[in-house]
This record gives structure tokens, C-alpha cells and sequence, in this order.
């Protein structure tokens, strides 16, 4: 019987998926396919393992002659057009859990490198300027950090920063009390008041229809001024145009940015500003959490090869 077959179409930790893979099918890694060559590839695939870049969506499925399973090595599906994979009877699998820790301490260092100028103060003094007196910083301590979605990594993030004896507040209209308590997180009932009352804010929802531009020019004027904020999430939740403007306008001191409105982006002018910390969307980018997404990617997508139950399906 023919082997099934396996495409890794973005990087991933291929020694932990082929470690899983290979016994039972096939596995190809082709990095660098254009669209064209994806599109033309794809039919030859029962299964296909990708990260956020790639497009899978309704032009790829119809191209996808075996396809069985799409494995989302990660969180966000919203790369994924997941009606269509289901009127295809195609699985979408990911791993929600496997990089929650790493997006949540990348979340804490963009807080912490934003509140202290930490990126700024170290290309001065890497430029040979010594200065003392230019990074006058905020401490988080008593500070009210507004979370925007308390789902897994805003939890893991809420219960961090109670340890810097921060306030904590969210809005998340999804969840029930309970959850807002185990994680001594003050309940908002509306993002307006989160935005007033909130010194720090980080964003931890999916992209979704309701939550593309949710903090827009609108939102920003409702911050307190000197605000900074942290998006983890993705790029889009904020207009980036209305940040841009907030950071240039000092509403807004700093942010932190690991996703963007385009990706990959180069030439976004909020990378000019002196007052962003950018990284390229790094939020999963650990050896642990390449190793836990790794081997569970792999684990369901062969549970769904062989018509298994698929856990995250
Ligand atoms: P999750 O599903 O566990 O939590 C999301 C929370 O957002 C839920 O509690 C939900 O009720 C809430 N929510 C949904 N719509 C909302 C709205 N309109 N207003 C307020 N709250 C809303 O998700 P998660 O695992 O915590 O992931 C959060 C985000 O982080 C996702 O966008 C994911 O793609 C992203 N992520 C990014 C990286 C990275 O590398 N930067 C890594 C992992 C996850
Ligand atoms: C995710 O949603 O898991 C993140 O965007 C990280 C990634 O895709 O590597």
C-alpha cells in the first residue's frame, strides 16, 4: 500500500514532527515553496503541517486532492478558513496549549522592556552614549494592568503579575465569573472602562471579525494618558494607524509590539518610533515551545491519518 504523505510548509521543529511522522508516513519539508508551487504541490498531500504564514484557505482546498488533515503547528487558526476545511471533511487540528508559556513571558518582557526603556537605554549605550538621565521609567508596582481576553495566556499572564502586586482588571465578555476570580482579576463589563482605568493594557483575543480594530482611534482617546500597551495576539486587533498616532501624540509612552497588521512587515513606521519595542512575531519562538507544539502537532496529525480521535480538532 502506497505510504500516506506528510508536508511541512513552515518552520517548524522537524526532528520532533519526523520523530513522530516517520515511522507511519511520509514527511516532506519544503520550506521555501512559493503560493504557485504550493497550489501545484498541495494534491499530492494527505496531510499538510503549517504556522501562522501560510494562507489555507478555499483557492488551496480546492487544490488539495487527498488532503486529509491540516495540522496548525500553534494557536491562531485565523490563517485557516476552518468552513470550508469542514465542507470538505478536511480536520484542522492545533495546539493551544504547547507555546501558551512562551507567549506569556514574552508578553511580561515586552511590559517590562516598555515600563523601563530597556531596548532604547541599551542601543545608547551600545552607540558609546552613556546617559542616566534620559530613561525615566515607570514601575509596574500598584500599577492597573488591563487585560483584554482572559483565556489561557491572559490567565498565565494575570497570575504572573499579581506577583508584582499590579491591579489586575480584564474584559472578556466570553468567560464566567469564576474565571475572573481564580485569576483575582476585576471584572469589566465594558472595554471602555478597562481602557480608562488601566495604566498597562495587553491584548490576549483571537482575530476575529469583532475583534480586528477593536482599539482604534476611539479607543485610544478613552486611555489614560501615558498609557503603554503590549499586543501579543495579533496583528490588526490594533489600528495600527491610530497607535502610530497615540505613540507620536505621547497619549500613548510606549508599546510592544510582537505581531503586525502585515506579516512579514519591513517598512512600518511604527518601527521608527522611539517609543515601540518590536520583535517578529516571537511569541512561540523557544525551544520548549517548538518542542511541545513539535511533538503534539505531530501526534494529531497522525491520529487523524490513521481515523483516530484527534484531541484540539
Ligand atoms: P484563548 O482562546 O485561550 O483566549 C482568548 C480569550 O479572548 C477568550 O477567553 C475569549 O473569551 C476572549 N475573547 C474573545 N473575543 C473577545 C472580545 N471581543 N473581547 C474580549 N475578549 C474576547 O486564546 P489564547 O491561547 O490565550 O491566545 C490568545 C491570542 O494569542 C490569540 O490571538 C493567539 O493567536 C495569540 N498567540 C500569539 C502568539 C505569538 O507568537 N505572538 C503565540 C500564541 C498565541
Ligand atoms: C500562535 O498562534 O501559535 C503563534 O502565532 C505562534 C506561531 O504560530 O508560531
Amino acid at each position: 500500500m502506497e505510504r500516506k504523505k506528510v508536508l511541512i510548509a513552515e518552520k517548524v521543529n522537524i526532528e520532533c514532527i519526523k520523530g513522530v511522522l516517520e515511522p507511519h508516513v511520509q514527511v516532506d519539508v519544503k520550506l521555501d515553496l512559493s503560493r504557485e508551487e504550493l497550489l501545484r504541490e498541495i494534491k499530492e498531500y494527505d496531510g499538510l503541517i503549517v504556522r501562522s504564514s501560510t494562507k489555507v484557505n478555499k483557492e488551496l482546498f480546492s487544490k488539495a486532492e487527498k488532503l486529509k488533515v491540516v495540522g496548525r503547528a500553534g494557536n491562531g487558526i485565523d490563517n485557516i478558513d476552518i468552513d470550508e476545511a469542514t465542507k470538505k471533511g478536511i480536520v484542522v487540528a492545533n495546539t493551544p496549549d504547547s507555546n501558551s508559556i512562551s507567549a506569556c513571558e514574552l508578553t511580561i518582557g515586552l511590559l517590562l522592556a516598555s515600563a523601563r526603556n530597556i531596548y532604547q537605554a541599551s542601543s545608547y549605550l551600545k552607540a558609546g552614549k552613556w546617559d542616566r538621565k534620559r530613561f525615566i521609567g515607570s514601575e509596574l508596582y500598584n500599577k492597573t494592568l488591563g487585560i483584554i481576553g482572559l483565556g489561557r495566556i491572559g490567565g498565565l499572564v494575570a497570575a504572573r503579575m499579581a506577583a508584582f502586586d499590579m491591579n489586575i482588571i480584564a474584559y472578556d465578555p466570553y468567560i464566567p465569573d469564576e474565571r475572573f476570580e481564580r485569576f483575582k482579576a476585576t471584572k469589566k463589563e465594558t472595554l471602555e472602562e478597562l481602557l480608562a482605568e488601566s495604566d498597562f493594557i495587553t491584548i490576549h483575543t483571537p482575530k476575529t471579525s469583532e475583534t480586528i480594530g477593536m482599539i482604534g482611534e476611539d479607543q485610544i482617546k478613552k486611555m489614560k494618558d501615558g498609557v503603554r500597551i503590549v499586543n501579543v495576539a495579533r496583528g490588526g486587533i490594533i489600528d495600527e494607524k491610530a497607535l502610530l498616532q497615540g505613540l507620536k501624540s505621547q497619549k500613548v509612552v510606549g508599546a510592544g509590539l510582537d505581531v503586525h497588521e502585515n506579516e512579514p512587515s519591513y517598512d512600518n513606521p511604527l518601527f521608527e518610533l522611539y517609543n515601540t519595542v518590536v520583535t517578529p512575531h516571537i511569541g512561540a519562538s523557544t525551544l520548549e515551545a517548538q518542542q511541545n507544539v513539535g511533538e503534539t502537532i505531530a501526534k494529531q496529525v497522525l491520529c487523524a491519518l490513521e481515523g483516530e480521535v484527534i484531541p484540539n480538532a
